[in-house]
C-alpha cells in the first residue's frame, strides 16, 4: 500500500498497511547499512533542509546521515528557539525555503502543529521530527522497528511506556502506533504526567511500576522533560528515581526476555539506573539509533516517490 500522503506530520492515521511497508523497507535499509553499502543515486538531485527550532543529536544527525547515504544534498539550519518570534519566522522560513526550492524539509519545532502549519506553506514533502508534546512519528517507526527485531511481531505484546507521558510526543506516536499494530499499551507514571484522557487512545493506565510492569515484553522509558513543565509536577530527581526510575529490582516484575528501550537523551539515575541502560542483553538502546537512520531513509524514500520529477 502506497503512503497516503505527500508528508509524514504524524502516526495517527495511518493504517497497518502503511506501517508495516515502512517498518519493511527500513528492515532492508537496515540490512544495507550493516552491509556497508549505499545507495546514492536514489535522492541525487534533490535537497534535503534540517530545520532544528529546538535541540536535538540524534534525530538531525540520523536525518543528515540517512539523506546522504541516499544521495541527497542535505542542508542543515539551527536556529535558536528563544531568539524568534515563531509564527512570524516560520511563514517568512515558508518563503525562504520555497524559494530554494528544497525538496525534503524535515523540521523539528516546540509548538504543536508548527510542521502541519508549514506544510501548508511550502511545496516540499515535510517530515515532523518532533512537534512539542504531539508527536515524534519516526522515532515511534524506529521503536517498533527495533522491537519487531526482537519479538518478531508486534502484535499482542504488551509495552510498557513510562515516566513522563504527558509532555512525550515520543509517547503518543509510540501509543498510536503500537495500538493500531495490535499492541497492549501500558502507561505507568505519576498522576500529575499522565495525560486526563490517555485512556481514550486505548491504553491501561497504572501509577505503580510493579503492577504496570507486571508480564511485559517491552519496558519503554521516558525523559522527564523538565523544559515542558510549568510547575512542580515532580518532588524531586530522587524521589522520581525511587518510585518510577527503571533499576534491577522493578524491571525483574517484566518478563525475563523483556528488552529495555529510552529515546534519548537519558537522565540517568533520574528515570533509568546506569547498569540497566548499559545491560549487554537487556538494553536495546544502542540498536535504537541504529534502527533511526535505517527509518529514516525509508521514510525520505516512500516520500521522494511521491515528489515531482527531478529539476
Ligand atoms: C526525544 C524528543 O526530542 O522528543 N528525543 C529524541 O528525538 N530522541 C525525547 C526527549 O527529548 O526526551
Amino acid at each position: 500500500m502506497s503512503h497516503p500522503s505527500k508528508h509524514l506530520l504524524a502516526i495517527e492515521g495511518l493504517e497497518p498497511p502503511h506501517i508495516a511497508d515502512l517498518l519493511d523497507l527500513a528492515e532492508s535499509y537496515a540490512l544495507l547499512n550493516r552491509s556497508g553499502k549505499t545507495q546514492r543515486d536514489l535522492l541525487k538531485g534533490r535537497t534535503l533542509i534540517n530545520l532544528f527550532f529546538e535541540d536535538s543529536t540524534r534525530t538531525r544527525t540520523s536525518f543528515e546521515l540517512a539523506g546522504k547515504r541516499l544521495g541527497a544534498d542535505v542542508i542543515n539550519m539551527s536556529v535558536s528557539t528563544s531568539s524568534v518570534n515563531k509564527g512570524e519566522t516560520l511563514l517568512d522560513t515558508a518563503s525562504t525555503l520555497n524559494a530554494m526550492q528544497c525538496d525534503l524539509l524535515v523540521i523539528r519545532h516546540a509548538q504543536s502543529g508548527a510542521p502541519a502549519l508549514l506544510s501548508q506553506k511550502v511545496d516540499a514533502a515535510v517530515i515532523n521530527a518532533g512537534d512539542g508534546t504531539h508527536e515524534h512519528p519516526t522515532q515511534a517507526l524506529l521503536d517498533a522497528l527495533t522491537i519487531r527485531r526482537h519479538k518478531g511481531s508486534l502484535e499482542g505484546l504488551i509495552v510498557a511506556i513510562c515516566g513522563d507521558i504527558a509532555h512525550s510526543r515520543v509517547a503518543r506516536s509510540n501509543i498510536h502506533l503500537l495500538t493500531t499494530m495490535g499492541s497492549r499499551v501500558r502507561i505507568i507514571g505519576p498522576p500529575t504526567l499522565i495525560p486526563a484522557d490517555v485512556a481514550r487512545l486505548g491504553v491501561e493506565v497504572f501509577h505503580d511500576m510493579k503492577a504496570g510492569l507486571k508480564d511485559a515484553d517491552v519496558v519503554m522509558m521516558l525523559r522527564l522533560q523538565r523544559e515542558r513543565m510549568s510547575g512542580g509536577l515532580v518532588p524531586s530527581a530522587r524521589e522520581f528515581f525511587r518510585f518510577y526510575g527503571l533499576d534491577a529490582e522493578k524491571l525483574a516484575h517484566a518478563k525475563p526476555d523483556s528488552i529495555v528501550m529510552h529515546p534519548g537523551p537519558m537522565n540517568r539515575g533520574v528515570e533509568i539506573d546506569s547498569a540497566i541502560a548499559d545491560h549487554p542483553t537487556r538494553s536495546v538502546i544502542g540498536e535504537q539509533v541504529e534502527m533511526g537512520v535505517a527509518c529514516r531513509m525509508a521514510v525520505l524514500d516512500v516520500l521522494a516517490r511521491r515528489l515531482p520529477r527531478n529539476r
